[in-house]
Parts: structure tokens; sequence; C-alpha cells
């Protein structure tokens, strides 16, 4: 089956996100790489996605995991080749699994040449002139030119030693681009068009949202003031409207290839609407979509952020996506299942820190959160739009959050002693088999330690269990692919129907999916064919708690 020539394909595209670092090691050195990625073509297939997205596999320093890219024509040879590259697309799309890849284009890696070449040349210089680079303050130019602070931590501007410093939004490996630059402009241009060249379907774009700046004010404005200022037109670093000339170029770049190739924006937004600009046809095409990460499980939350960001879809002409789990947030079936105390509930205001709600080892009722983990995906899989899944949540994988601060790699956590544990809890390598030194991953030890309970959940022992959570996705895959090629699925909106509190009824022509998010009371379904049970079955056309299902009336 390979792939064909649908310009549309991303519109409700299964895409599963690979961490290539932490997916499968072919030579051994506990790094995943490239041949590792063909190796599991088969069970990508399997499984039943449309599409992979790959997250940066770049020459880098790994300051950022990756997202600090050193050059953006080349394969980081601890991951591959470029000739594997080739042969890795080639192979997915045999299998008819189209190759989305990660575009980092906020930010370059210290290691870059053109930052090198920067530091090298003097303040002034057109060297300097790609990067954001600022005159110190003070008598002696050594305080920074302000007071903003990076993601990450620590002060947003970096120390060259001769009285100028650099921007960094996220980590001081990587070096914020000046795109008032033209010359950045023109190397993005030609960076897409050297990988859609390559036959790769589609990008997905890095803090699409911070390209824009204006930097202009003199003295710059301070942090406290910056904050009052929402995102949008008069913010100096996020979702500026100029921000999206840029995307209307790389749409013209897209458009170009035959079919246009996609792309799906990564642009945390506090305003839903704004969103949805970066996901108009003459821009990126599709934006992600976070809402339901901050959403409890919890049925009036799920149907207020399923409405409006269908809404909003719509009115931008795109199709939503659907995220419960990525790279940088805690795994679904973790999140699901962590007792919150009560003063903690503003999951948003807390970000990443919800995983410390009980200290480094939170409290988890596990059975719970997996349960509710695949009542969320069966009820994303059913919604119009595409659904973003991340490797090893086809396991259940939990997040790893006992990992020893020694061995932890994420700059959130180095940069941020004690007050966020970081990512890498959902970034340990997949445990691929039961036995083996490293679960399968590769033949030697991992990057990263894994539990010993990954031995219980890994994809050989989940292949044979006819109730694995990894039996659920490719049931559900399989019966989502087959219900979308029919015509009465694809031109019916979705309907909500009543159904009682604590759950919810919607439907897509005769494509029924009910969710019981209640804790106790069980749920009667329509007649028609159960498709799919994200549980088990309660043997009496009833629906257990925490549990979705898909009936065709
Ligand atoms: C978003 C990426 O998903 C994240 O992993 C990274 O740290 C930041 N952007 C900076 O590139
Ligand atoms: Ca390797």
């Amino acid at each position: 089956m390979a792939i064909d020539s649908n310009p549309d394909w991303w519109r409700d595209a299964a895409v599963y996100q690979i961490y290539p670092r932490s997916f499968a090691d072919a030579n051994g050195d506990g790094i995943g790489d490239l041949p590792g990625i063909v190796s599991k073509v088969p069970y990508l297939a399997a499984l039943g996605v449309d599409a992979v997205w790959l997250s940066p596999f770049y020459p880098s320093a790994l300051a950022d995991g990756g997202y600090d890219v050193d050059d953006y024509r080349d394969v980081d040879p601890r991951i591959g080749t470029l000739a594997q590259f080739d042969q890795m697309v080639a192979a997915l799309h045999e299998a008819g699994i189209r190759v989305i890849i990660d575009i980092v284009p906020n930010h370059s890696g210290s290691g870059h040449a053109w930052f090198q070449e920067a530091l090298a040349s003097p303040p002034g210089s057109a060297a300097r002139a790609r990067y954001i680079f600022r005159d110190g303050s003070g008598p002696d130019r050594s305080v920074p030119p302000s007071d903003w602070q990076a993601a990450f931590g620590g002060s947003a501007w970096g120390p060259v030693g001769d009285g100028q410093f650099y921007l960094h939004m996220f980590d001081p490996a990587q070096p914020d681009w000046n795109w008032d630059n033209p010359e950045v402009r023109a190397e993005f241009v030609d960076i897409l068009r050297f990988w859609a060249d390559r036959g790769v379907d589609g990008f997905r774009v890095d803090v699409a949202n911070a390209l824009a700046k204006d930097l202009s004010a003199d003295p710059l404005p301070s942090a406290e003031e910056i904050a009052l200022v929402p995102a949008g037109p008069d913010h100096p670093l996020y979702d500026r409207d100029e921000v999206h000339d840029i995307y209307a170029e790389w749409r013209a770049v897209f458009n170009s290839y035959d079919p246009p190739r996609a792309a799906v924006a990564e642009a945390w937004t506090d305003d839903p609407a704004r969103r949805a600009r970066y996901a108009q046809p003459d821009g990126l095409g599709q934006a992600f979509n976070f809402d339901l990460l901050w959403a409890a499980f919890d049925a009036a939350e799920f149907r207020r952020v399923i409405e409006r960001d269908l809404a909003l879809a719509r009115a931008s002409g795109s199709s939503s996506t659907w995220v419960l789990s990525n790279h940088d947030v805690i795994r679904h079936a973790s999140r699901y299942g962590l007792e919150l105390p009560a003063e903690l509930e503003d999951r948003r205001a807390l970000g990443r820190g919800w995983l410390l709600a009980g200290g480094r080892a939170p409290v988890e009722d596990i059975d719970s959160g997996l349960r509710r983990a695949r009542a969320a995906t069966a009820t994303i899989m059913a919604l119009p739009g595409s659904v973003y899944l991340y490797q090893g949540e086809e396991l259940g994988l939990r997040e790893v959050a006992d990992l020893p601060d020694a061995v932890r790699q994420d700059p959130l956590f180095r940069r941020s002693p004690g007050y966020d544990v970081g990512r890498d809890g959902a970034r340990v390598p997949l445990p691929w088999t039961a036995a083996g030194p490293s679960f399968g991953f590769g033949v030697g030890s991992a990057h990263l330690p894994q539990p010993a309970w990954f031995g219980q959940v890994a994809a050989d022992v989940q292949a044979g269990d006819p109730e694995s959570t990894l039996n659920l996705y490719r049931r559900a895959l399989a019966a989502r692919r087959s219900l979308l090629t029919r015509p009465d699925v694809r031109s019916a909106a979705l309907e909500w129907l009543d159904s009682p509190p604590g759950s919810l009824h919607f439907r897509r022509g005769p494509w029924h999916c009910l969710v019981n998010f209640s804790a106790v009371a069980d749920l009667e379904l329509p007649s028609g064919e159960v498709v799919l049970w994200s549980l088990g079955s309660l043997g009496n056309g009833r629906l257990a708690p925490a549990t979705t299902a898909w009936v065709v009336g």
C-alpha cells in the first residue's frame, strides 16, 4: 500500500510521533536511530497509523534533546546518515505511511556554523545580524540588555564577552534567529525545499508563534512590563501578526510541490482564536490544539473544548488536531491518574509542576489513569480532525516519574533545580520485548534507564493479549480508518445527543461515540453494532465507568 496523491491526507490523519533517540536502537549504542525506525515499519503499519512525525534528528549538542540544531541539512551521525534517511522515507512510503519532520526555526544550536561565525565576528557585523545581538548595559556593558527570563530558567541573554549579549528564549545553547534578516528567511526556504525534495510529506513547526519579534524599543521593556501585554500584535516576542508573512511565504513553497506539503504549527497561544490563524490555508494549514491537555477527565470540560475547537478549525478552513501526549508533557496515562490536591487544581498555571503535586513520585492511581487514558484516546479518535499519538502511548506507558536526578537530561530540570523535574520521564526508550538488556530497545543499555515495570507492558507481551492497550489502539485505528471511508460518515457533521450527566454521546452519521466519564454509574448504549470498547464490556449493552464505546447504528 504505497501512499496516494491525496492533497488533504493530513485533515484526518492518525500521526504517530517518534522521538528518534528513544524509539529503537539498531546498533546497540544506547541511542535510537534511523535503521531502528526502519526495523519497526511493520509494527507501525500493523498499528495502522497514516503518518509519522519525527522529532529532530539533526546534528546537535543535545542541549535540548535535539531542538538545538547545528545543521539543518544533515542527520546526527549518532542517529544515522542522509542515505539512511532516504531509505527510511522509502520504507515508510512503501508501507503507506507519510513522513512529517520537525523544523526548528526560532533558534539554532550554538554549534551552528553561522552562530560560531557570529561569535567570531565583531559587533555590528553581518554575521551577528543573523541572530539577535545587543549591547549590554552598565558602565562596562556587563549587564544583560533586559531582565527577560529564558523558558528553561535564567537570563534570556547570553554574554559574548565583548560587551554584547545574544538572545536565547530557551537554553543558552539555543540562540534565537533574527527573522527580520532576509538571509535567514531565504535560508529556511532553502532548508524546507531540501527536505521536501527528499520526499518529506510535511513539517511540524517548532515554537511557530515566536519567530517575529520587535526589539526596537530602547530601552527594552522589562519582564514585568511584557507580562502585562497579551501575546499578540503588541507583544514584543509572542504571536505577533507579522509572523504570518513568514508562513505565507512557506505556504507558497509547500504548494509548489505535488501533493502540497503539509505543515502543523506548534503555537502555544493563550487565545484559541489566535491559534487558528496559524492553521489558515494560506499559512501553515494546521495548528496543534493542546486544549485537552489541560482538561480534567470530565464530560463538561471535554465537551466545551471539543465544541469550541471544532468551530475554530472550521472557521479557519482547517481541521482540528487532537493531542493527549507528546514529548513535552506528562504521559496521559499518568496525568489522568494523578491525585491533585484541591489547591493544585489550576493545572494550566502549574504547567509541568503537576508532576510535583505529590513530590518526585506522585500519588498515582495506575488502574484509573490507564482506564481513563484508553477512554480519552478512543474519544479523540472518533472526533473529526487528525490525532497525534506519541510513541509508547499505544502501550499505555506511564510517565517514568522516579528517574534519578543524575541521569536527567532535560535543560528544564538542569536549569530549574527543584522546581521542575523536566520531561525525561516521557522520553524513556520504549520497551519492545519483555526480556533483553534494554527491553528490546537495543542490544545494549538505553540512554535513559528503563523501570522494571516496562517488562510487563512491552510490545511483545501486549501483542498476544487481545485486551491490551496495544490491541485497543490497533482495533481503534483500523475501525476509524474504515469508518472514514464511508460517505455517510464523511458527509456528516458531528451531532451531540442527550446523555446523562457525566457522560457524552456524539455521532457522525451512523458512527456513535459514547463516553462514560463518571466513576460510578454505567450507561446504556444505543442499538447497533458495538465496534469498539475502550476497556472490556459489561456484556449487557451497558457502558462501564471511565469507558468509551463506538456503536455503528
Ligand atoms: C517545543 C519542543 O516541543 C520542545 O521540546 C523544545 O524544548 C522547545 N520547543 C524549544 O525548541
Ligand atoms: Ca543507535
